[in-house]
This record gives C-alpha cells, sequence and structure tokens, in this order.
C-alpha cells in the first residue's frame, strides 16, 4: 500500500487551477486567490482512500522546467481549449517518463458553471489516442461541482491504476 499520494494539477494560466484547490479546501469558492497555492496535504482520514494526498498548484506564469519532479504520481490538466492539451499539455508531461511509466492523468473542464456545452465529444477522442488519460471531468470551482470527485479520481488513478485495455500499438 502506498503511504501517500501526490497530485500536480497543470493547464493554461487562468483555467482556475488555484480555485479548485483553494474551492476543495475551504469548501466554498474564493473570490480572491494567489497566483499558486502553497502545497497543501489533505490527512488521511478525510480521504476516501485513507492516504494522505499532497496536491501541487502549477502557475501558468512559472518556468517549464519546474513543472514537475519525480515524486508526483499523477497529473491533472485544467483545460481551456483542447488543441493547446495534445500539442502543449501532455507533450510536456510525458517529457520525463518513457511510453510504460507514464503519470496518470486527469482532463479536467473547470468552470462549467459558463459553458452551455459539454466538451466531452471533444474530448473522448483525445482520450482515446493517449492511455494514460485516466477520466475527464467537467468541474466548477464556483459552484463547487465535481470537486472533491475530481480529486478522489486523482488519487484513485495512483492507487488502482487501470491499465490500457486495448493499446493499438500493440496490434502492429
Ligand atoms: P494562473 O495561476 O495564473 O495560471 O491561473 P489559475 O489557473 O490558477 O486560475 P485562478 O484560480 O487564478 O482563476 C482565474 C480566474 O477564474 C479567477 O478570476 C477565478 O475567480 C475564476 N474562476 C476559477 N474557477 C472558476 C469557475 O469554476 N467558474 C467561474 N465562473 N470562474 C472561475
Ligand atoms: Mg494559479
Amino acid at each position: 500500500m502506498r503511504k501517500d499520494v501526490r497530485i500536480l494539477l497543470v493547464g493554461e494560466p487562468k483555467v482556475g487551477k488555484t480555485s479548485l484547490i483553494m474551492s476543495l479546501v475551504s469548501e466554498e469558492f474564493p473570490d480572491e486567490v494567489p497566483l499558486r497555492a502553497e502545497e497543501i496535504t489533505i490527512p488521511a482520514d478525510v480521504t476516501p482512500e485513507r492516504v494522505p494526498t499532497h496536491i501541487v498548484d502549477y502557475s501558468g506564469t512559472y518556468t517549464r522546467t519546474s513543472l514537475y519532479d519525480e515524486t508526483h504520481m499523477a497529473c491533472i490538466a485544467v483545460l481551456m481549449s483542447m488543441p493547446q492539451v495534445t500539442s502543449h499539455w501532455i507533450p510536456l508531461i510525458n517529457e520525463r517518463t518513457d511510453k510504460d511509466s507514464r503519470l496518470p492523468l486527469i482532463l479536467v473542464g473547470n468552470k462549467s458553471d459558463l459553458v452551455e456545452h459539454s466538451s466531452m465529444e471533444t474530448i473522448l477522442p483525445i482520450m482515446n489516442q493517449y492511455s494514460e488519460i485516466e477520466t475527464c471531468v467537467e468541474c466548477s470551482a464556483k459552484n463547487l461541482k465535481n470537486i472533491s470527485e475530481l480529486f478522489y479520481y486523482a488519487q484513485k488513478a495512483v492507487l488502482h491504476p487501470t491499465g490500457p485495455l486495448y493499446s493499438p500499438e500493440d496490434k502492429e
């Protein structure tokens, strides 16, 4: 059994990474947030899996090289636009790992309170393309919608990784 879980949030500037963390911690939407939240630790007894969980915020304004270190175990990518995910964020997250040891990744569409159309149709083809994507979530830091679920999925991705059921490359 793992001792703890470290989750990193990445994504475009202003998509709501810091707000998601603050909403999780305070259970209310903060009107103002710092650029980057201090690393927080959720104690084991309040997490569904009973494992202490550290959450690390990545500000869009930080340099590439500080994106993540070896201790991170799962990554939550908060999206604004889909093309950026495949052109920028997934390659950036994957550049430190090889194909067999990818960090599990969760795609997040925040600010669902502002969005009228679900983006699931755009997300599904991307999920099929990258086996490291565990799941995708639409949420709102403002309405507190799916916030605890989001961090639970990330925790679960580390503790109970699901291997790809079907890998297109294996067929070739
Ligand atoms: P950087 O640290 O600059 O990369 O930004 P960030 O991704 O941490 O975003 P931040 O949490 O600072 O939020 C940016 C703006 O979006 C703020 O004005 C938030 O109040 C707003 N915001 C965050 N989440 C939501 C949400 O779910 N709904 C709405 N309507 N606004 C949100
Ligand atoms: Mg921030």
